[in-house]
């Protein structure tokens, strides 16, 4: 069975000169990059060499730029590490309905220890108003977080104006951008937030490696308590060759920006279903404020997870839990207010790099072939 693999937003293949860039400090290079002596020394040149890699992309400073083990690290890192260094000024954060459950989670564990959250809602096309982050600040709103775009609808968010609202306020801005590194720009400058965070696996780096800016200046506390690594940030001996590997993924993700084939290859899908399924396909998320890579779409009066039942080749993520034979609308979709004959069958199609024509339209054939004899 030749595999077509729609699913980029989940995971992505390790780059073959990512993995090239690992292969030495998997090798020959083995010291502690904490060593001064000749085997700690390349180790440490190559944590440098990669933190200036990374924060490049973001347009930031090389001491503005921590590795974590991930997306889901950061975000908890950020999230808890400024209760402890703003507790005096308040105990109120705004977040989404729609955020990544490396969000929501940390903030319904602070809500636990007494911290206040608000959820703002979305429209239907999962886009927050910035208006309604105007409604809900208050002089005790400590954390502005909005992730940059979603996983599952790929709704781009407007960042730089919430951005605005924040500093208006004195208050702080987080946006996990774990989905835009390397498919749209990631300035931090230009966004104008004071934390952002990527995961390496879902920019051809591999799983388990990501990064945190922090804005120079900002004190947080760290998450991992211990000895003094990332300048005292995230305690643990550097994993070298991740670290390695996430700098050239994210060199690489620098000269992909412009590239406008994935853009192309997932308008051809969309034409696709909708040629031959007409409104049954249904469009989920922003129409154009959407990351390039991404297809939501729901068909209708389906099962998301029957239809990819009953395409095997197709590697793909439904929007629809189903237990027992019932099916359940993502958090994400309900926040958007999908109805249920639409978000039942929810699929999401994330393409990448390796995406081809010929991929696309097998996937076509199929799914068209599998939504008319549901
Ligand atoms: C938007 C978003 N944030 C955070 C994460 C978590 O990243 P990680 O898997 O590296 O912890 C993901 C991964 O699915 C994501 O899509």
């Amino acid at each position: 069975m030749s595999v077509i693999y729609l699913d980029y937003n989940a995971s992505t293949p390790v780059d073959s000169s990512v993995r090239e860039a690992m292969l030495p400090y998997l090798d020959d290079y083995f010291g502690n990059p904490s060593s001064s002596h000749a085997k700690g020394k390349p180790m440490r040149q190559a944590v440098d060499k990669a933190r200036e890699q990374v924060a490049g992309l973001f347009g930031a400073s090389t001491e503005e730029v921590i590795f974590t083990s991930g997306g889901t690290e950061a975000s908890n890192h950020v999230i808890k590490g400024i209760t402890c260094t703003r507790r005096e000024q308040g105990r109120h954060i705004i977040t989404s309905s729609i955020e990544h459950p490396a969000v929501i989670n940390p903030c319904k564990y602070l809500e636990k220890e007494g911290y206040e959250v608000t959820y703002v809602g979305v429209d239907s096309t999962g886009l927050i108003d910035p208006q309604a982050i105007v409604d809900e600040v208050r002089p005790d709103t400590i954390l502005i977080s909005i992730m940059h775009a979603n996983n599952e609808v790929g709704t781009i968010q407007n960042i730089a104006d919430i951005s605005e609202i924040a500093r208006e306020g004195g208050i702080l801005m987080y946006t996990d951008a774990a989905q835009t590194c390397g498919k749209i720009p990631t300035n931090v400058q230009e966004l104008g937030v004071d934390f952002l965070s990527i995961a390496g696996h879902k920019l051809y780096a591999p799983n388990g490696i990501g990064a945190l800016y922090i804005r120079k200046g900002i004190n947080i506390e760290p998450l991992h308590h211990g000895a003094g690594h990332e300048s005292g940030r995230r305690a643990g001996t550097e994993p070298v060759a991740m670290i390695a590997g996430l700098g050239r993924a994210a060199e690489l993700a620098a000269g992909h920006l412009d590239d406008s084939s994935v853009k192309e290859l997932r308008d051809r899908l969309h034409k696709g279903l909708v040629d031959g399924l007409g409104d049954q396909a249904v469009l989920l998320g922003h129409p154009e404020l959407r990351l390039p890579n991404t297809l939501a779409i729901g068909f209708r009066n389906c099962i998301g997870g029957q239809v990819l039942g009953a395409c095997p080749e197709i590697c793909a993520s439904t929007g629809a839990a189903c237990h027992s034979g019932q099916a359940k609308r993502s958090a994400v979709l309900e926040a958007m207010d999908v109805s249920e004959d639409v978000a039942f069958g929810a699929v999401r199609f994330s393409l990448g790099r390796h995406t081809t024509e010929q991929e696309i339209d097998r996937a076509i054939g199929m799914l068209v072939s599998a939504v008319q004899a549901a």
